[in-house]
């Protein structure tokens, strides 16, 4: 910085790039104590004669995370500046770092700010005032066409259709299809009882489909802007309703995208476009005629599995370890365990379910033990025995208290070769297959992810469901097997 300060006007001309990496490098995210040196340089570029050097700071000031002190400069400068390029630079600065000054000058005097950064600035004041703000507890509008989108891991339909009829009245399914589930409300409901399926990856309110030749943008503000959107928005939004708008699986479209929240706001300025902690997201998916616009809340952390404090790197996908959990079923005084517990999430949703008695994790790892016991103490199960013990699995029958036929509930989701290799996966798999003979007894479950389709050697161990699901882009066959 002081070099660059010291150079003639030529080479800092020449050096511009510097600013651009100096804003990056110390961007908010990277904690440092020159962060606000680099803030006071930046700000005083903005007076630098060359105007390429003052769009290089302007460009680079957003990122370190600008506020009020810096909103004001920038709106000074556009006050002085009569070059277009400039005055557009200052516009998308102000999208980003814009609140309350930027919205009294476009009051007083218009013209110089687009309407984007009009919406961008009321964004960014909602988001300063209120971050995340989703009400779970709302009752939804009574909107008879309403439709809602359950996405899961393809392969997990069957089990998810089951979770629906089993716990719950208040949805019909409509139509199943690879990964994607339709319901239709059958009485009023609430985001939280929606949210009490745990089996579906993402839920979201179908707004319509985009026509599949010509101009898109208009028919896509028009679903964005309907009433029934607003409705729902605005119903279930604690405060000024932001969202994000993503084209899924169809690359960035930023040009798309620009345009239509443009229009959006035009025809509703109850909805403001934010790419930062919006609580929605409206979706555009590739549809079979014509693509789906939807509404998503976006809830993170998931609301579902609040007690997932700690992870490991091969954690299982929570809906995945819930899906297990529904497909083991019932069992009088259930004793279940997971020889390859990892942070501990078959045994956590198996125990959620009710019945069990006892949950036994054993795993290799002393990070993975320490995590499974920090989150079973956050998920607040009450009346089970739970041990977490940093065993190799095939010690199971020199744990304590072991013996053959001990286990009515084997789940697991076992080292599958592929983040960490195994030298000999299916001979480990054998192993398991074998210990699970032993220790289940008659009647007894294994629900197991099988990564290499290996097949018991015991015939008393019996297959009784098996479907192939999506890992996160590999297929595995997710099985029950009962003990005869
Ligand atoms: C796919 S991860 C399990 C993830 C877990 N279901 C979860 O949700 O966090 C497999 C686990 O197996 C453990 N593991 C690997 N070999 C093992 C062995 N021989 N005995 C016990 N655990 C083992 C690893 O440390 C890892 O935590």
């Amino acid at each position: 910085m002081p070099r660059f300060n010291q150079a003639s006007p030529e080479d800092r001309f020449k050096q511009v790039a510097l600013i651009r990496a100096i804003g990056a490098g110390f961007a908010s995210g990277n904690p440092s104590t020159l962060q606000e040196a680099v803030r006071q340089w930046l700000l005083s570029l903005l007076q630098d004669p060359s105007e390429k050097v003052r769009r290089y700071a302007m460009n680079a000031l957003p990122k370190l995370g600008a506020g009020r002190a810096e909103e004001r400069q920038l709106l000074e400068l556009l006050q002085k500046s009569d070059i277009d390029r400039e005055r557009k630079f200052l516009g998308q600065a102000l999208n980003k770092i814009g609140g309350s000054a930027t919205l009294d000058v476009i009051r007083n005097q218009g013209g110089r700010l687009s309407h984007l950064t009009e919406q961008r600035a009321k964004a960014n004041l909602a988001r300063q005032q209120k971050p995340s703000s989703i009400r779970l507890d709302a009752t939804l509008p009574h909107i008879p066409s309403l439709r809602i989108h359950l996405r899961c891991r393809n392969g997990l339909e069957s089990i998810l259709t089951r979770e629906i009829k089993d716990t719950t009245h208040k949805f019909r399914i409509l139509d199943i299809r690879p990964g994607l589930l339709t319901l239709a409300p059958t009485s009023q409901f609430n985001l939280r009882e929606l949210y009490s399926l745990r089996i579906f990856s993402t839920a979201s309110f179908f707004l319509g489909t985009l026509p599949t030749t010509g101009e898109r943008t208009e028919p896509l503000a028009r679903l964005i802007a309907s009433s029934e959107n607003l409705q729902l928005c605005q119903a279930l939004t604690d405060g000024p309703v932001r969202y994000r708008l993503e084209f899924v699986a169809q690359g960035h479209q930023r040009s798309a995208i620009l345009q239509s929240v443009q229009k959006v706001y035009a025809l509703c300025p109850d909805l403001l476009n934010d790419s930062r902690q919006a609580p929605w997201a409206i979706e555009v998916h590739p549809g079979d005629r014509g693509d789906w616009v939807e509404l998503r809340p976006r809830l993170t952390p998931d609301p579902r599995f609040p007690y997932r404090q700690q992870d490991v790197p091969a954690s299982s996908h929570p809906p995945l370890a819930a899906a297990m959990a529904r497909l083991a079923g019932p069992f009088p005084h259930d004793t279940v365990w997971d020889p390859f517990c990892g942070s501990g999430l078959e045994l956590i949703e198996r125990a959620r379910l009710g019945g069990v008695q006892t949950v036994l994790g054993t795993d290799l790892s002393p990070v993975a033990i320490e995590a499974a016991q920090t989150n079973w103490r956050a998920a607040h199960i009450s009346g089970v025995r739970a041990h977490f013990l940093q065993r190799d699995f095939r010690d199971f029958m020199k744990l304590p208290g072991c013996h053959p036929g001990q286990i009515s509930l084997l789940i697991t989701n076992p080292p599958l070769g592929k983040r960490v290799p195994i030298p000999n996966l299916r001979g480990l798999l054998q192993e398991l297959l074998t210990l699970a003979s032993l220790a289940l007894c008659p009647g007894g479950r294994m629900v197991w992810v099988n990564p290499v389709k290996i097949k018991p050697s015991d015939p008393t161990l019996v297959q009784d469901f098996q479907q192939t699901v999506d890992l996160g882009g590999f297929a595995c066959r997710l099985e029950l097997l009962r003990k005869r």
